[in-house]
């Protein structure tokens, strides 16, 4: 009876009002997840490497495990450039477009045998879980093979916006893609997510004021704010409360 008096409206609605309070004004939730493809929905990153790896041989010199991690996220003619200068290989700019094409061709022969059994583990639960929470989701790859690939792994319809390789001028490290992503969802930067497995990947994300989460390991995504093996184990709730809580929202 005391406090019903000495606090009217009830104390719950003064929890809340409390707790309103104590966010920064600005307060935005997070409200989208931009995903990007190859080494976080799929496994297509190996196939990236074989094919670029046989391209170098092709032209006389091999690339590293090491130096592969130096193309992920790394849009086809970036990608070419970095390796022929890893190689101190000098081409035309036609000699160029002709091994890029040549190189998707056999990075084309190795997907096509792939179907939704080769999604990555935890990535349909974590759909599913970003459903159910109505969480807003987009594809933020510079790959111009996106569209095909989440086609032959029945996810193209699991996305509210797809932003690809087709749609962007500047590949990761710009973070283009992702901006373009948000943008898409109807959602500021910070109300995102992005998941990525590759360096560039996530510098982009920074760049673009999101918060990343490396899939892979923190040794190496060294700007990410969070990196764990795999969506494997990871729950949207413990994410949500996780990054509230990195932003000293937590209450
Ligand atoms: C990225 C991959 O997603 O797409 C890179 O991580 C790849 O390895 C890039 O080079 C471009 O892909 P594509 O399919 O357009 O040649
Ligand atoms: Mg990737």
């Amino acid at each position: 009876m005391g406090w019903q008096r000495c606090y009217p409206g009830g104390f719950l609605v003064w929890v809340v009002l409390l707790c309103e309070l104590i966010q920064p004004v600005n307060y935005m939730p997070i409200s989208g997840f931009l995903f990007d493809l190859d080494g976080v929905i799929v496994d297509t990153a190996v196939f990236h490497y074989q094919a670029w790896r046989r391209m170098a041989n092709e032209v006389g010199f091999d690339i590293s495990h090491e130096f592969n991690e130096t193309l992920k996220g790394v849009s086809r003619m970036d990608s070419i450039n970095l390796i022929l200068a890893h190689g101190n290989v000098s081409l035309t700019e036609n000699r160029k477009l002709a091994l890029a094409a040549q190189k998707n061709e056999w990075y084309l022969e190795l997907v096509s045998h792939m179907t939704p059994d080769d999604i990555l583990p935890g990535v349909t639960g974590f759909f599913h879980q970003l459903n159910q929470a109505g969480i807003k989701c987009a594809l933020g790859s510079v790959s111009k093979n996106a569209g095909l690939i989440l086609k032959r792994i029945g996810m193209l319809d699991d996305f509210d916006a797809i932003i690809d390789g087709n749609k962007i001028t500047n590949g990761k490290p710009d973070p283009e893609v992702f901006l373009k992503g948000a943008a898409e969802l109807g959602l500021e930067p910070v109300q995102c997510v992005v998941f990525e497995d590759a360096v560039a990947g996530i510098e982009a994300a920074k760049r673009g004021g999101m918060f990343a989460v490396g899939i892979g390991s923190p040794d190496v995504l060294t700007q990410a704010d969070l990196a764990i093996p795999s969506l494997e184990h990871l729950t949207v709730t413990e994410l949500l409360t996780a990054i509230d809580r990195a932003q000293g929202i937590g209450y």
